[in-house]
This record gives structure tokens, sequence and C-alpha cells, in this order.
């Protein structure tokens, strides 16, 4: 059963167990490669957005024993991400509930910020970047991996299927969020100040049976969440007609021999300048 956001109202995935079982699949390894490289033993590290704490921890588990904070604007995610690291053993992480646009720490005060899907829901994207900014010391390194919405697929496709990513995408940007911010990232932190920045992009591809069945069981239970369509419907962004055509057209799709699909992403690190 989906719980009741408790936080800001338009944040678009909203904080179901349906969407939780989507972020317990990520790790560090998988999901901010991009930035491992970059981590040592002893580095403070920023991980804003942190959810429930799953890329987190190891993070956390790379700059041992530096610090890693985690901030999330709602406490529930929180809690589960304190739950993660005492789990894990990982008694060098805090978490906190804020917000990126109001850090509670001292200007130059982290060597590395990472952001997971954060930043495509944040509405003013140069406000949260410039406190980003303020809070890493000169020299200092960020890491951002971003949906880039129009290029996620499901495959085969249909005119249903195609709807159902539109329908997301909209929803989206009617919370004042970024369907295409993976691949504005670059231009992003150019504009916000940053230097020395590394642009890549890669996929988080299902195509086992298993999967499949995880991704397909996934989009029912989020897209078709009571919440979810009424926000959808009430914002005009889509009818309960249009649901039920996607709704069968993803059922097709999880029946294919055939069937893959994948969440497109751009990611990028970046510096903060000396001076
Ligand atoms: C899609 S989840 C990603 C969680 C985690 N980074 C991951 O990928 O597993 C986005 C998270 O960002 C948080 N968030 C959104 N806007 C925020 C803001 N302005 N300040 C802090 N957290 C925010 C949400 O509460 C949510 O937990």
């Amino acid at each position: 059963m989906a719980e009741q956001a408790s936080a800001a109202h338009d944040y678009t995935m909203g904080y179901s167990e349906e969407f939780r079982r989507l972020l317990n699949r990520r790790s560090a390894e998988t999901h901010a490669k991009h930035l491992l490289s970059y981590l040592k033993p002893g580095l403070r590290v920023l991980d804003f957005g942190c959810g429930p704490g799953t890329i987190t921890v190891g993070l956390a588990k790379a700059v041992e024993p530096g610090e890693v904070h985690g901030v999330d604007m709602e406490e529930s995610q929180i809690g589960l991400a304190r739950s993660a690291a005492a789990a894990g053993g990982h008694a060098n992480t805090t978490f906190h509930v804020g917000s990126v646009l109001e850090l509670p720490f001292e200007d130059n005060s982290f060597d590395v910020a990472h952001c997971h899907a954060v930043l495509m829901h944040v509405p003013d994207t140069r406000a949260a970047l410039a406190e980003v900014k303020r809070v890493l010391r000169p020299g200092g390194i960020v890491g951002s991996r971003e949906m880039i919405v129009q290029s996620s697929f499901l495959e085969p496709s249909d005119e249903g299927t195609d709807n159902g990513w539109k329908m997301f995408s909209n929803l989206l940007a009617a919370n004042g969020g970024h369907p295409r911010m993976g691949k504005e990232l670059k231009n992003m932190f150019l504009e916000a100040g940053f230097s020395d920045i590394r642009a890549s992009g890669s996929f988080d591809f299902f195509s086992t049976t298993e999967d499949i069945a995880f991704l397909h069981t996934f989009i029912i239970d989020w897209l078709f969440l009571p919440e979810v369509m009424a926000a959808a419907i009430k914002y005009g962004l889509a009818t309960r007609e249009q649901f039920d055509e996607a709704r069968q057209s993803i059922d097709r799709w999880k029946s294919h021999p055939g069937a893959c699909g994948a969440f497109a992403f751009g990611e990028v690190v970046a510096q903060k300048p000396q001076s």
C-alpha cells in the first residue's frame, strides 16, 4: 500500500513502498560509478537528496574514516537512511532532514558533493547548485546523475508505452521538475561557475526475465497509484482513457519475448574553482 507523502506535495515520485523498491536496487557501485574514482579515504562527502541511503552507504565505505553527511527534505527517507547505515555498520555517516536550498553546513566544508536523481526534481536548479558550491571547498568535486526521460524506453514500443513516458515527463514538468536534466547537466554546472566538467551518460537497463517483471510491476504499481493518476488528471496531462491504454500496452510489452527497457541518465563530475 502506498504511503502518503509527508513533505513537499510537488515532489513527483512520492515516498511510496512502490518507489522505494526501485531505490533499493541502487548502490554507489552501480549508480555513482562516475564519481567513485574521485573518492579517497578521509574525504568529507555530502550526499544531498540521499533518499533511503542505498547509495550513501557505498560512498561512506569509499571514504572511511572520512565523514559522509546525507541530507533529504523528507523525514521518512532520513529514517530509512539511518537504518541502512546502522545495518551496514557505517559509523562515519550522519543524516539530516533539510533542503539542498539551505544546507546546514559551513562554507567550504566538504571535499565532495554527490546527488543522484535529485536536481531533476528541484525547481530552482541554479539556487541548488549555488548552495552546493558554497559548502564545497575550493578544488572540491561534485558529481550528479539525472534522468533523460525522453531517451528512456520500453521496447517493443507502441503509442501506449510512448504515452506512458510522456505522462511521466509532463507530470514531472508540471511539478517544477526537469525531464531533460540529464542532458542539461554540463551547461547547468558551467553556468553555476564550476570548472573541469566531465559529462557522460549511461542506462539503467532491464533485460532479464526478473528485471522485466520488476520493471513492469514498478511501472504499474507507481504510475497507476491513485495519487499519481489523480495528479496527472488534475493537471490535464492525461485522461483516464489514456491511462487505460498505457496500462494495456505496458502489459503487452511485459509478455513480449523480446522485451527490454531502460532509464537513460546523464552524469557530470565538476570542480569548484580554486579561486
Ligand atoms: C528520486 S529520489 C533519489 C534518492 C537517492 N538519491 C537515490 O537515487 O536513490 C529524490 C530525493 O530527493 C529528495 N529531494 C527533492 N528535493 C529536495 C530538496 N530541495 N532538498 C533535499 N532533498 C530533496 C526527495 O525527498 C527524494 O528523497
